[in-house]
């Protein structure tokens, strides 16, 4: 690599230039990094839901984009400024940062580090003079992308790059969201709602957990197996409730309720279900999921004042830059498995058609090659 180094690389990219349409393939420049910086050539991209979002317009960014925020890499340069990284450390890029600095980091309970500036930052991108914004500070779409160094985390070189990807997004945040946010116990009953890689991984926190029960809840019926091989116990369709009757109270008298539900979904009507089905007194029901810009969740104040905890979680609650090697390492003695998750593989030219296949519920994750090792 050290041919690079010190030069701006151009190299293929994927770049959103409009809403609702495809993806480009695209030469672009991508510069050399200074200060805080570091370059990544990417291995491997897997699709995620958030990408979708930004496609159909539903999270609002700024454009032409490069998607990409579910990686791994390997470091090519860095900035001058950088200590803990060199070239050649393989990495996975973090789209939740962890700068060790801001009150949130400090602060033992949340995971939310407020040094998340990059929505104001500039692009170390172009494509035929123009700038193109990297998706959440990484736009991992891309053979190589800048990303700042509390943004970046070291990972054991052994681990599988293709699977490892995951741990970036989707893993991160279902797996955390049960064991972490929801503090799934021993014995306890569970629901998930949306079988995506997120509600999947969800399912896989939950049994580690020992759950004794998980509920597997998803409108498309194709998503089950998969949910059994994660450890689901039931698979419920919310299109069987009878017309005249409310997910909620169908749910319960069929199953009761649940200590701990999880919407990984978005959709605001499956988060008040969520509340819905959760035990009065001490159920807690978590959002996972992220809703459309302008949605709002309205629900009876009732459920509170007998007892409901209603909560969110993002990034599964790591404190990234701490946990996410824990999670590779999981990964790779086969405590955590991804194999079910993963149902396609793509090259960068591709990228469109994995679009398709998650939108029409056809796939789970589609893990994207970019640079070869
Ligand atoms: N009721 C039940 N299930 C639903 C409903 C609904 N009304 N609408 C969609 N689903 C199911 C889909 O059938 C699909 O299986 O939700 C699942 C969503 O999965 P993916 O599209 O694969 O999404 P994923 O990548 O898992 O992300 C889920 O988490 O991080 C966030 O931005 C992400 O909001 C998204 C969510
Ligand atoms: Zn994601």
């Amino acid at each position: 690599m050290s041919d690079t180094v010190g030069k701006v690389i151009r190299c293929r990219a994927a770049i959103l230039w409009e809403l609702k349409s495809k993806m480009k393939i695209e030469e672009i420049e991508v510069a050399v990094p200074v200060k805080d910086q570091i370059r990544v050539k990417i291995i491997y991209n897997a699709l995620c839901h958030s990408d979708l979002h930004v496609i159909d317009g539903s999270l609002k960014t700024r454009l032409p984009i490069i998607l990409g925020h579910e990686a791994t890499g390997i470091v090519e340069s860095v900035g001058d400024e950088v200590k803990a990284f060199k070239t050649g450390d393989v990495v996975i890029p973090l789209y939740q940062p962890q700068c060790r600095k801001c009150a949130a980091c400090q602060h033992g309970d949340t995971n939310l580090c407020t040094s998340l500036s990059f929505s104001n930052e500039g692009s170390h991108f172009t494509c035929r003079g123009k700038q193109v914004f990297p998706f959440m500070g990484l736009g991992t779409f891309s053979e190589y992308a800048v990303i700042r160094e509390h943004m970046l985390v070291k990972i054991d070189p052994r681990a599988p790059l293709d699977k490892a990807c995951l741990a970036g997004c989707g893993l991160a945040t279902g797996y955390g969201a049960a064991v972490n946010t929801a503090q799934i116990r021993r014995g306890e009953r569970v629901a998930v709602i949306g079988l995506g890689g997120v509600g999947l991984s969800a399912i896989q926190g939950a049994k580690n957990a020992g759950a004794s029960a998980i509920y597997a809840i998803d409108i498309n019926s194709e998503k089950f197996d998969s949910a059994r091989k994660m450890g689901a116990t039931h698979c419920v369709n919310p299109r069987d409730v009878p017309k005249d009757g409310k997910f909620g109270s169908w749910f319960i008298k069929n199953f009761g309720a649940v200590d701990k539900s999880l919407e990984c979904i978005g959709n605001v009507q499956c988060m008040k279900d969520a509340v819905e089905i959760v035990e009065r007194g001490w159920g807690r029901a978590v959002m996972v999921g992220i809703a459309p810009d302008g949605a709002t969740l309205s629900f009876n104040p009732g459920h509170l004042t007998i007892g409901k905890t209603i909560t969110g979680s993002i990034f599964g609650g790591w404190k990234s830059i701490d946990d996410i090697p824990m999670l590779v390492e999981e990964m790779r003695k086969g405590k955590i498995e991804v194999d079910p998750l993963i149902t396609h593989r793509f090259d960068l030219e591709k990228v469109d058609e994995a679009v398709e296949l998650l939108k029409n519920g056809k796939s789970i994750r589609s893990v994207i090659s970019l640079s070869k090792l």
